[in-house]
């Protein structure tokens, strides 16, 4: 078995595979609204967006986002508030921040024209070797080839490559083998091609090798092995994460969200409330290992001194179980009814069944569903 894709394809071999790719990817292809564009902004921002995001969940979130911010400048001057609420639901908020910091940098040191060249870009935050090179090929027509998750797996199937991808040897040499493969004369095509193989057939489990455009260049394929590639990495451990959240809830069901820290200083000292959350707005919340209404009390008496009242009473408000990379949250809701919300410096009253005016993880809004159900079957009592 070879080692190195890179050395399976050359002369006639590889203008086959080359044609035949992107024969089938012009035929074939899905309909993205990021394919009609050749603006880099767009492509920028699609890129980012599903770097951690289904296509389908992204395209409604990409249509709003330009609606709201068709290009460079509008991002850079917006709000940051706003570009986050524009986030919302997304996740990976800090992929929203560094897009607005980039923007800035472009408007300020490149007089708002999208860079063009490799060193550029990279030098802008939130952009490395996968989005430069999809900016690249697919904005200004430069050999690139992108390299992701995706790809990587077309590319050990072909080239029947066994152990872990991501080690840096590994890795390196699946950026060459891409950048062989990549069809010179439309490379923003070449490795969109290879991106759609990877995500309509040559999908994780099951590939479907019949319908493959290149299924005959396939050493897995050839091998019966092409299914179990890549071979499973070492995952990271899961680590259980408990938390406690006060949801508030007045008369009128206006609720009470915090806002995230400004600034590093602030954030360390306000490190009860987990990273996790705090970033966006967010209702108080503590992690937890023990008894959780007790504690969850304490944290609201030191958080808000003066406004707290040790008559609260906490009301579970079932659980609520969410994912984030390798942690597993377990979230524990209390609803606390009150006559009239504490007046915190910086927090915010929202009604509780409509919290998104303010800019919110989905997290916060299971929170937020969770307290509202509960609140519909407990009784008020002060
Ligand atoms: N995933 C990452 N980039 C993509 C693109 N341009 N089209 C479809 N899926 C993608």
């Amino acid at each position: 078995m070879r080692e190195c894709a890179s050395t399976m394809l050359n002369g006639r071999k590889l203008a086959t595979f080359r044609r035949q790719l992107l024969g089938w990817f012009r035929e074939f292809q899905r309909d993205l609204p990021w394919r009609r564009t050749t603006d880099p902004y767009r492509i920028w921002l699609s890129e980012i967006m599903l770097q951690q995001t289904r296509v389908a969940a992204a395209i409604p979130y990409y249509e709003r986002f330009l609606q709201r911010f068709p290009d460079v400048h509008a991002l850079a001057a917006a709000p940051q508030e706003e570009v986050l609420r524009l986030w919302s639901g997304l996740g990976y908020y800090g992929r929203a921040r560094n897009l607005q910091k980039a923007a800035q940098q472009i408007v300020a040191k490149h007089q708002g024209t999208f860079p063009s060249s490799e060193a550029d870009l990279l030098r802008l935050p939130g952009i490395g070797n996968y989005t430069a090179a999809a900016i690249l090929s697919m904005a200004f027509g430069e050999k690139f080839a992108v390299l992701d998750g995706n790809v990587a797996r077309v590319l050990a199937r072909l080239g029947a490559i066994r152990g872990d991808l991501r080690e840096s040897q590994h890795w390196q040499e699946l950026q060459e083998t891409a950048d062989l493969l990549l069809e010179p004369k439309s490379p923003g095509d070449g490795n969109q091609a290879m991106m759609e193989l990877g995500a309509t057939l040559c999908t994780p489990k099951s590939p479907q090798c019949l319908l493959c455009p290149v299924a005959q260049f396939c050493e897995g394929r050839r091998l019966g092995i092409a299914e179990s590639l890549p071979e499973k990495r070492k995952k990271r451990a899961t680590v259980e994460v408990t938390l406690a959240a006060a949801v508030f809830a007045d008369g009128k069901r206006q609720t009470l969200l915090f806002p995230p820290p400004k600034n590093t200083k602030e954030k360390a000292s306000a490190d009860h409330v987990p990273t996790l959350v705090s970033r966006m707005w967010h209702f108080p919340t503590l992690s937890l290992a023990g008894e959780p209404a007790g504690k969850l009390s304490a944290f609201l008496r030191k958080l808000m001194p003066g406004a707290a009242s040790r008559n609260w009473r906490l009301v579970p408000a079932g659980k609520v179980r969410h994912a984030v990379t390798y942690r597993a949250i377990t979230l524990l809701p209390f609803l606390i009814k009150v006559q009239r919300l504490p007046r915190v410096p910086g927090a915010r009253q929202v009604p509780l069944g409509d919290i998104s005016s303010l800019p919110v993880s989905n997290l916060t809004r299971k929170v937020a569903r969770a307290a509202l159900a509960a609140a519909a079957s407990v009784p008020a009592k002060y």
